[in-house]
């Protein structure tokens, strides 16, 4: 489970950052003072369009950043006080791939299945599953330098979890990814929620969304505007999808502002 009390994360920026984003102030809340719920068995979904804050929301609750304000409990833990527990129980994963390209799917898999401490037959195990699920094993000996763009992606997709970590936090999970790599990715993340993880996505793909997500938690620059299911986006703002809902949402948004 995953509580996200009344967080607040303010970047200071640089006077090339400011240049930038053409901001006129030094500091740029990023996000404001969002609290949102979210339970193992559901696929969660962050909304919202580019530079919302979704990104930063979720580095939050990874551990990878720390909240200006408030505070993120995951499973009961302080992700500030308590980042070993927290990062031990989730996994953090974005499309940009970082694996050393002279080592071969495999050993990434196996190395870093060893420095979880995971048990060499659990290892193999996860392995198959995984591999098998992304179509990886007829590339498993190759140097991921060899291998295309999808298959890297899904490489570093299987490695981060090798733990079999109960929450998975996906950045954009099938932003640059082919057709066919964007379904395995998906049908993967649900079949995670049916084995009763509580998986958590960002995305700015509506349509995604509407498909995926049990809950959601809608950002726009930087505040939640809104929290629930689809039934309850589109009953709230007269929609018939989640696109429309979300063009609602922002219209009031911005008519507020004004
Ligand atoms: N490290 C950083 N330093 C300064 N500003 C940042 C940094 N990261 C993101 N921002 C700014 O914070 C806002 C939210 O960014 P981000 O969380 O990446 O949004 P999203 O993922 O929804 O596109 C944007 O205006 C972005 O430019
Ligand atoms: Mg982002």
């Amino acid at each position: 489970m995953i509580e996200v009390q009344n967080v607040t994360k303010i970047y200071k920026l640089n006077k090339k950052q400011m240049e930038e984003q053409k901001a006129s102030a030094s500091m740029k809340i990023a996000v404001k003072n969002v609290s949102l719920t979210a339970q193992e068995g559901e696929i969660f979904g962050v909304l919202g369009p580019n530079g919302a804050g979704k990104t930063t929301l979720l580095r939050c609750i990874s551990t990878l950043l720390n909240p200006t304000e408030g505070s993120i409990l995951v499973n009961g833990h302080d992700t500030v006080k308590e980042g070993d527990q927290v990062r031990q129980s989730l996994a953090f994963l974005t499309n940009e791939v970082k694996m050393d390209p002279h080592f071969s799917p495999k050993y990434l898999f196996r190395f870093f299945g060893r420095l979880y401490g995971i048990p060499e037959d659990v290892i193999t195990e996860r392995q198959k599953e995984l591999f098998e699920h992304f179509n990886i094993t007829e590339f498993e000996d190759k140097r991921v330098e060899e291998l295309s763009t999808g298959m890297k992606q899904k490489v570093s997709i299987a490695v981060s979890l090798v733990h079999d970590p109960g929450i998975v936090i996906f950045d954009e999970p099938t932003n640059g990814l082919d057709i066919i790599t964007a379904r395995a990715v998906t049908d993967y993340l649900k079949l995670l929620k049916e084995r009763g993880k509580l998986v958590i996505i960002s995305t700015h793909i509506m349509p995604e969304a509407q498909k995926l997500c049990d809950r959601m938690a809608m950002i726009i620059q930087g505040s939640c505007v809104f929290q629930g299911t689809l039934e309850e986006a589109l009953v709230q703002t007269h929609a018939e999808d989640l696109e429309d809902a979300f063009f609602e949402l922002y219209r009031q948004t911005m008519e507020v502002e004004a």
